[in-house]
């Protein structure tokens, strides 16, 4: 596997690739690698002839009071699973080689109305850095496919409605999530969680699969919603919303909506924690 720090030498490998024939697959990640990731990897490897992979922890999707400077950086530890798997090319980048102008200073992208909503609404401008990060890696790489996890659903949407409205030409693949034993979506945040907090995470889970089953049973969304929030307080986390929303857009979901996803965050501890859940009501 080769690892590459600077954009030219990027550029100059993936376009001799490109030169080939060759089908790449991007998988843009923030290090840390866990399970999830390693599943986006092997499908990459399967769908492309040259995979490479981004570890980029971007300062641009984080808040001032967020954890930019904890989170965990294992870089060496994730270029021998990389390796191991049978990744072509590692792009690391610094901060300055992706923001050279400075982050306050740099072209952004913007989805609206997707952004700003669920997550968004509680870490503002968060989706702006992810938008503008990826659309930068996009560039970057020009891989044919991009693969992204489901656990992050309102980030893929943000992804697929950015390439749809800049004509990117690049496929985006989700992949589902991958779990604990336990249920608990596997996240490079985990690793926050105390041994007591690691015993209360999978109740999110928990809480969105119950409310998947009483909107397949005809309960009504604000019924839903409400018990799925305070199942979620009364399992010892701090839940910041959890939604039942239409799974193309996340706009309210109207009766003739079958199509949908319940969505929830939670602090627990140090860790702010995600997931979902689809439902389709026409199974
Ligand atoms: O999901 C992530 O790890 C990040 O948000 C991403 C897509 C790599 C952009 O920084």
């Amino acid at each position: 596997m080769i690892r590459v720090a600077d954009i030219p030498d990027l550029r100059r490998q993936v376009s001799g690739w490109r030169a080939q024939g060759l089908r790449t697959a991007l998988v843009p990640t923030m290090g840390n690698l866990h399970a999830g990731h390693l599943a986006l990897v092997r499908s990459a490897r399967e769908l492309a002839g040259r995979v490479v992979v981004s570890i980029f922890v971007n300062p641009l999707q984080f808040g001032p009071s967020e954890d930019f400077a904890a989170y965990p950086r294992t870089l060496e530890r994730d270029a021998e699973q990389l390796a191991a798997l049978g990744a072509d090319l590692l792009f690391v980048p610094t901060v300055d080689g992706m923001y050279p102008r400075g982050q306050a200073d740099h072209t952004r992208v913007e989805v609206p109305g997707l952004s700003d909503i669920l997550c968004g609404a509680s870490r503002p401008g968060h989706f702006v850095g992810v938008a503008t990060v990826v659309c930068k890696l996009l560039n970057l790489v020009q891989p044919d496919l991009a693969l992204f996890g489901e656990k992050d659903f309102q980030q893929l949407l943000v992804i697929r409605r950015m390439v749809e409205d800049l004509c990117l030409p690049v496929a985006i693949h989700g992949l589902p999530t991958v779990r604990e034993a336990d249920g608990l979506a596997m996240s490079s945040r985990n690793v926050y969680l105390q041994p007591a907090e690691r015993a209360l995470a999978p109740g999110l889970y928990r809480a969105l699969l119950r409310a998947a089953e009483r909107l397949s049973g005809g309960a009504a969304v604000v019924e839903v919603e409400a018990q799925g929030y305070a199942e979620l307080a009364a399992g010892g986390l701090e839940p910041e919303y959890l939604s039942v929303r239409r799974a193309c857009d996340l706009g309210p979901p109207g009766a003739e909506d079958l199509d949908l996803v319940v969505l929830a965050a939670a602090r627990l501890g140090r860790a702010r924690l995600i997931d979902n859940c689809r439902v389709r009501l026409d199974d």
